[in-house]
Parts: structure tokens; C-alpha cells; sequence
């Protein structure tokens, strides 16, 4: 069934926390390691604007159904970021635009150089580079979704568990647009699949990743993700994503989680930021040496046609 826009935009808005018992923290304060979890998740919520900017620059910005659902998408994610804020703050943590500052100032030479690489690859690419945005994004909705899920069942916290389930029903409406965009688009151009399938199976990464140093990723998806009921989790995000077209047999979400070695104990809390700008590089030179590729087929047909 094809997503609602109208319905969706004229819907989305803040998520709801005027009524939520931000003392009750004080009396049954959440646990170290979810605190842990929802810094990582707030930095990732609060750099959807970012995220934003590095596909704002390439063929997704001329379609206008994408373009009414981001808006919308972005001024949510933004909400998300600093509803769990508020719990942070309920916990004597800073949160606020100084650590938020940090967070991106940390990106350093990566940061700078995404929207340059985004836009030259996508657009040697053409249209078709938008399946693999959406494919892209429905995975991680989906991954989002499933982090909260877990993080509600491990604490039991009445006040958390009301705002990472307002969270996770807006969660479902992004996943539920991308992954019927990807299936749409995939379904109808035979590019498009083979081109999702090698961008996101040497690409794709767990979200947040690219902006957090590797011990933190490790930690949140083994604290989350780590036992029994988290493979489970992340075997059926697999199934979803397997399950649209071209995409069977990957296992990326599991292989992601994988590579990070979550559930391992890890030794040492060094800051490895410098760990995933390298891994942004690389992943961007790739990026453009595929496109730059696909461009010269392109012209080479376009030349053959003539
Ligand atoms: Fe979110
Ligand atoms: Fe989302």
C-alpha cells in the first residue's frame, strides 16, 4: 500500500513530553548503561539535520514527495533528540547546543567533505541513487526502532517507556515511508537494485557509527542488541530487508553488528572519532570511484545509442 504523504505531513509534529514525570527519574534514576544509550542516541537524533544536508545535494531533492516527507521527517528527529535530552538533564547530565556543537566539531574533515562526495557520486548516478537513499533509510528506521524497543523492555521505567513509545509509533511512520519508496523503486528498475546491493552491502554501517567513536557503537549495540532477544531483533530487521527487491541474502544488519563486535567486552574507553572519520574517507573515495564508474558506462551507452 503506497504511503500517505498528505496524511503523514499534515499530522507529524513535536512528540509529546508536557506530561511526562521527569521527578520520577530522581526517585527510580534509569541505569548507567541507558544513560550511556541515550546519549548516543540523542547525538544521533539531533544530527538528522545533517544528515539532511548530505542528501539535500543530491537527486532526492527533485522529487517532491521526498522533499514533503523530510521536512517533516527532520523537524521530528529533531524533537526526538531533545525530548531525550530532558531525561538526561532529569539525571544531572549536560545536554544542551554546547555538547551538540562538540558532537559535530568532531567530524572534522569528514563532515566537510560528505555533501562534495554525496552530491558528485549521486548525481553521476542519477535517479536512481534515490532507492538506494531509501533503502538506506528504512534500514536504519528500522534499527532505530528496535533500539528503543529494547531499551524500554531492559529498563521497565514507566516515564521511559511513555516516551520511547511516542518515539518509536513516529519511528514507524518514517520506516513505513521509506521502505514503500525502496520497494517502489526497486521494483521498477533493475539499476537500481543492483546499485542499492553494492552500495549498501559495502557501505551500510550501524547508524550513528559514522559520528560516534567506536567504543560507544560497540557498547550500544551490546548492551541493546547483545543477547538472545536482540539477535532476534536484528534477524527479522535482516528478514525486512530482505524481503525487498534485490536485497535477499544480505544479512547487513547482523554483519553491522557483527563487525562491531557487540556483546564483547571491551577494554579501554579511548575516543576512536578519528577511527570513523577514517572509515567515512574511505567509504566516500569507494563512493566516488563507483560513481565516476557508472558515469563512464553511462556515457559509453549514451554514445553507443546515437
Ligand atoms: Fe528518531
Ligand atoms: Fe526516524
Amino acid at each position: 500500500m503506497a504511503f500517505d504523504i498528505p496524511g503523514y505531513i499534515s499530522t507529524a509534529g513535536r512528540v509529546q513530553v508536557d506530561d511526562l514525570d521527569l521527578d520520577a527519574f530522581a526517585e527510580r534514576p534509569l541505569s548507567e548503561e541507558a544513560l550511556r544509550c541515550l546519549r548516543y542516541m540523542s547525538d544521533v537524533e539531533s544530527h538528522t539535520i545533517c544528515y539532511l544536508r548530505d542528501v539535500l545535494v543530491t537527486p532526492s531533492h527533485r522529487d517532491p514527495d521526498v522533499t514533503a516527507f523530510m521536512s517533516m521527517w527532520a523537524f521530528e528527529e529533531f524533537w526526538h533528540g531533545e525530548a531525550i535530552d530532558s531525561v538526561l538533564r532529569a539525571h544531572g547530565q549536560k545536554a544542551d547546543y554546547d555538547h551538540i556543537r562538540e558532537v559535530r566539531e568532531a567530524q572534522g574533515v569528514k563532515d566537510r567533505l560528505a555533501p562534495i562526495y554525496q552530491s558528485v557520486a549521486a548525481n553521476a548516478i542519477g535517479d536512481d541513487f534515490v532507492a538506494v537513499h531509501m533503502t538506506w533509510g528504512a534500514i536504519n528506521e528500522w534499527s532505530a526502532h528496535a533500539a528503543y524497543g529494547s531499551l524500554i523492555e531492559k529498563e521497565q521505567h514507566p516515564e521511559l517507556t511513555k516516551l520511547l513509545g511516542r518515539i518509536q509509533r513516529q519511528e514507524s511512520r518514517h520506516l513505513a515511508f521509506y521502505a514503500s519508496q525502496a520497494k517502489e523503486r526497486l521494483e521498477r528498475s533493475s539499476r537500481a537494485r543492483s546499485l542499492t546491493r553494492w552500495v549498501t552491502d559495502r557501505f551500510w554501517q550501524p547508524v550513528g557509527s559514522t559520528i560516534q567513536p567506536v567504543e560507544e557503537t560497540r557498547f550500544v549495540l551490546g548492551h541493546l542488541l547483545g543477547d538472545d532477544e536482540g539477535a532476534a531483533a536484528v534477524r527479522k530487521i535482516d528478514e525486512k530487508v530482505h524481503k525487498l527487491p534485490g536485497m535477499d541474502g544480505l544479512n547487513l544488519v547482523q554483519r553491522g553488528v557483527a563487525g562491531f563486535g557487540a556483546g564483547v567486552p571491551v577494554a579501554g574507553t579511548g575516543d576512536d572519532r578519528g577511527g570513523s572519520r577514517k572509515r567515512g574517507l574511505v567509504a566516500g573515495a569507494a563512493l566516488l570511484a563507483g560513481a565516476a564508474g557508472i558515469a563512464a558506462v553511462r556515457r559509453r551507452s549514451a554514445g553507443s545509442q546515437a
